[in-house]
């Protein structure tokens, strides 16, 4: 597997004795009480070089990545760097030696300013004596990096005015204000749409220059093939195979990742029956404060309309308003054709609506509760006032079957599983009602290609029994994938609907929000 790619000689392979490979990490192992998140894992990080480890949603990329980081310490197993045995103290620690990571989970802290965002749990450096903390230069250093990575972001901003992807670029600011040799990025790119994800990965690509080892885990393939020198795979917490990007393709990458290939398109046939003409969700001049302005449209039974449009342009508005976790301003929703008077969550839940929010931990989860209470938080089976524990427990059982969370035990806290399959207990949240009617604002962000391909089938199959989707999404392909109508919009307004998609191609998409 580990030729070297014909024309160019690999002076790094002809000169291996002498070459020091920057970071290696063998044999590392990892557990968590029951579950084994690494076995003898491995990788090598070279400087210059972007390599991405990639895997399904619990392979152990995260943990990897934080072992090397010195969030986690192993259980076994060596790190070195330039041959030199590397044992940090901690996250800390191992920041200021260069090695560091930017996590899969926001760390913002939404209350204090861009800068001390920044330089977080570092502000004694910018003390002097007697006068204390100089916060000009700590200003003008955070705002220098911010400029060098081309965010667009001005230090004087209130951090809650920014979106998730600028918060991203900030969290990449701060670990470049420890001037890495070791840059770990952990699904950096799921939370940004796709001008941003352009940005984000010409940044990364900037680091390579600058000599900088990088390791590099997404789940979106197109992404993998374009940043990276090499890949590996990860399966079940052990290193499976490692390629040169040469060498390496789609298929290879996916087999290896899940034990079978995936196909050719990971979306399921658009229903050959058209869904039926029943409008079961009417929204009519529909204004939310300064966020979408006279949105008209109509969802009808057992289909699913995409919605698509930049970060900003409304959609996220539109589904939090029929939801009622956000304030309409003006305008009329009904259902079926009665009037849906001041939307509520509790309303909405008696009324099968269900979300799968924006952001899971923030809106979604209750971290620190058990995978089994966030699955029966919304549907609350009861037995006269008492919990029905039997009950409960089939829900939990058949979501994380339907589903595929990845856990040993569903009393286990949320926060201890992959990023992913938090995502999937978000959406299992929502099933667990049998809603109606499903609104998703980017459902399978952080979910690995296979079980995207589940839930996307799942999701047909709920609308072939009736239930209506509203799928808001960033990912073109999806957009595109999913959706039988697409509406799409431009800043704050409805500006196209398709009503059908056939042979549409991204382009067509684009022009209508942009
Ligand atoms: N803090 C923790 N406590 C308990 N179990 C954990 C913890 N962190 C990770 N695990 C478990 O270790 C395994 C590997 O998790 P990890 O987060 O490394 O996966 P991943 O490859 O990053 O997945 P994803 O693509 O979903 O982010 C999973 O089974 C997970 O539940
Ligand atoms: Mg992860």
């Amino acid at each position: 597997m580990r030729t070297v790619a014909s024309a160019t000689p690999d002076f790094r392979e002809i000169f291996k004795e002498r070459y020091q490979m920057i970071v290696q990490a063998v044999d590392i192992c990892k557990r968590f009480d029951a579950t084994v998140a690494l076995d003898h894992a491995k990788i090598e990080l070279v400087p210059g070089q972007i390599h991405s480890i990639v895997g399904e949603n619990g392979a152990g990329k995260s943990t990897l990545l934080k072992v090397i980081a010195a969030v986690h310490k192993p259980d076994s197993g060596k790190i070195t760097i330039d041959g030199q045995h590397f044992a940090p103290l901690n996250f800390l620690d191992a920041s200021k030696k260069g090695v560091t990571i930017v996590f899969q989970e926001s760390s913002i802290n939404p209350y204090l300013t861009i800068a001390e965002n920044i330089f977080i749990g570092r502000h004694h450096e910018f003390s002097r004596p007697f006068l204390g903390l100089d916060w000009k230069r700590m200003n003008r250093e955070a705002q220098d990096i911010l400029a060098s990575i081309e965010s667009g972001i001005d230090i004087r901003q209130n951090i809650r005015s920014l979106d998730f992807g600028q918060w991203k670029l900030i969290e990449i600011a701060r670990a470049l204000s420890y001037n890495p040799k070791v840059l770990l990025f952990d699904e950096s790119t799921a939370f940004l749409n796709n001008r941003e994800s352009r940005v984000f990965l010409q940044a990364v690509r900037n680091l390579r220059n600058r000599q900088i080892a990088i390791g590099f885990v997404s789940h979106h393939m197109n992404e993998v093939f374009e940043v990276s020198d090499r890949i590996t795979v990860m399966r079940d917490g052990k290193f499976i195979a490692e390629y040169d990007r040469n060498e390496a393709t789609v298929e290879k990458i996916e087999s290896a990742m899940v034990g079978r290939s995936i196909g050719s398109s990971i979306y399921p046939d658009h229903p050959t029956v058209k869904a039926s003409d029943d409008v079961i969700l009417s929204v009519k001049n529909l204004s939310v404060d300064n966020r979408v302005t006279d949105i008209t449209f109509d969802l009808r039974r057992g289909e699913i309309l995409g919605v698509g449009g930049l970060k900003g342009a409304g959609g996220e508005a539109i589904l939090n308003a029929i939801y009622g976790s956000e304030k309409i301003t003006a305008g009329q929703i009904y259902l079926s054709s009665s009037r849906y008077l001041a939307p509520t969550p509790s309303k909405s839940v008696l009324n099968r609506i269900a979300l799968v929010p924006g952001e899971r931990t923030v809106e979604g989860l209750i971290p620190e509760f058990s995978i089994h209470d966030n699955l029966n938080m919304t549907a609350l089976p009861r037995r006269g006032l008492l919990r029905d524990k039997a009950k409960e427990k089939a829900l939990t059982g058949a979501q994380i079957d339907s589903i595929g969370i990845k856990t040993v035990d569903a009393m286990h806290p949320v926060n201890s599983l992959s990023g992913g399959n938090m995502q999937k207990v978000v959406l299992g949240k929502c099933l667990s009602i049998h809603p109606d009617i499903l609104l998703l604002n980017n459902p399978t962000r952080g979910i690995d290609i296979k079980a995207r391909q589940d839930i996307y089938a799942l999701l047909r199959e709920l609308c072939s029994q009736g239930v209506s989707i509203l799928l808001l999404t960033e990912d073109l392909l999806e957009l595109l994938g999913m959706s039988d109508r697409i509406l799409l919009l431009k800043k704050k307004r409805v500006s196209k609907i398709f009503e059908e998609n056939r042979d549409l191609a991204e382009e067509d998409v684009i022009r209508f929000i942009v």
